[in-house]
């Protein structure tokens, strides 16, 4: 099996084509939970407004021709700042899920971030893509040192700790739609005593959401997550820091990484946009903290507004689901590609010939 076995071709003009697409296709419910977030959205409009408040400037005539959006995040290299989110329930979306995302994150040179709740296991989304299916996301609950070893027993290099969903947000058009989706969808990873699950493969739907979601133990701790991360043999990275606090708490349990991220306004509304609180968790860890961002990511010039603000990468959710719904794997590979070329473009006109060239400086806050 190789890494480009889905690949097609699709001519998508745009992001706004592709979501087009991608909600066309999908039944309303699921639509809703693509789409939706916790309580009245703000947190979900702000995410995206959060953008509109920067400008980048142009550099005439700069010298840039030829501008290298390569880097790497924990030692691994990456040709585009710009990672796959973690997102469970993927065959929903298309029934290749993460085995079409970290397929087409391959090919596109970057790192897919593989989900414990998603409709296939590690092994099988790293088999099919083992240049891209290089993190692999848990929950940190009673189960997580044991989950921590079936993420290194399949290979992957690092783990990502989702530390903002102790349990799911008040989820409105959920709650309104009564959305009750098949739980297979979410089980690639269920670990019961006989092992973990492929997706569909048994009975074990009862167990899901009690482990996936927590419950019963959403009082879980820093101190209790810093004693199953020290079983933990790979390096880990913290996903849901909204605030120096938190993420001077995620360093001292052990955490080599953060992802400032408000689950794409899934959990806390209100809560500040990833981008408002970005600038203050850079300060607060200094620059050798590798430091992601998501939530409201959507295009290159995101990308390069959120490195300058003090990102090294950036993680897109919706983004790469669209292109999934849309066209599978190369619905997602088309969006990637879509971000990449508009991230070039910008920093050719704005100077900048690689990522670490993407500062601060290279913005200007605007009011309209
Ligand atoms: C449908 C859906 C399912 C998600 N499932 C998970 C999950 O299982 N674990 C997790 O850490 N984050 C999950 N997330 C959050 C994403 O990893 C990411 O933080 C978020 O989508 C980023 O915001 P964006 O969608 O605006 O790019 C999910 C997001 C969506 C949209």
């Amino acid at each position: 099996m190789t890494d480009t076995m889905y690949s097609t071709t699709v001519d998508f003009g745009s992001l706004d084509e592709i979501r087009d697409a991608a909600l066309a296709v999908l039944p309303a419910d699921v639509a809703d939970f693509l789409e939706g977030g916790a309580g009245t959205e703000s947190t979900l409009r702000r995410n995206r407004s959060a953008f509109e408040r920067y400008a980048i400037l142009p550099e005439p005539m700069n010298g840039v021709g030829d501008p290298s959006t390569a880097t790497e995040i924990l030692g691994i290299g990456i040709d585009l700042p710009v990672l796959t989110a973690p997102f469970g329930g993927d065959a929903l979306f298309h029934p290749d899920g993460h085995r079409a995302v970290a397929t087409a994150a391959a090919d596109a040179g970057t790192v897919d971030i593989v989900p414990e709740a998603g409709s296939f296991s590690y092994t099988q989304v790293r088999k099919d893509a083992p240049r891209a299916a290089r993190i692999a996301q848990l929950h940190p609950f009673t189960h997580a040192a044991r989950v921590a070893d079936l993420i290194a027993d399949a290979g992957y290099d690092a783990i990502c700790v989702t530390v903002d969903c102790p349990m799911g947000g008040f989820r409105t058009r959920n709650m309104r739609n009564r959305f009750s989706p098949d739980l297979f969808a979410f089980s690639g990873n269920v670990v019961v005593a006989d092992g973990p699950g492929e997706a569909g493969d048994g009975p074990r739907v009862a167990e899901v959401m009690g482990q996936l979601m927590g419950s019963g133990e959403s009082a879980w701790s820093w101190g209790d997550l810093a004693a199953a991360a020290r079983d933990f043999q790979l390096p880990w990275i913290a996903k849901g820091i909204l605030t120096p606090t938190a993420a001077h708490r995620a360093l001292a349990a052990g955490a080599s990484a953060l992802v400032v991220s408000n689950h794409g306004g899934r959990q806390v509304d209100p809560a500040p946009a990833s981008l408002d609180v970005l600038p203050a968790i850079r300060a607060a860890v200094g620059p050798d903290v590798p430091v992601l961002v998501d939530s409201g990511i959507r295009t290159g010039a995101d990308v390069f507004v959120a490195l300058a603000l003090g990102a090294d990468a950036v993680i897109i959710g919706r983004a790469a689901i669209y292109g999934l719904a849309a066209a599978g794997q190369a619905g997602v590979h088309r969006v990637l590609t879509l971000i990449a070329e508009e991230l070039r473009v910008l920093m050719t006109l704005s100077g900048a010939a690689t990522v670490a060239d993407i500062t601060a400086d290279r913005l200007m806050e605007v009011r309209s």
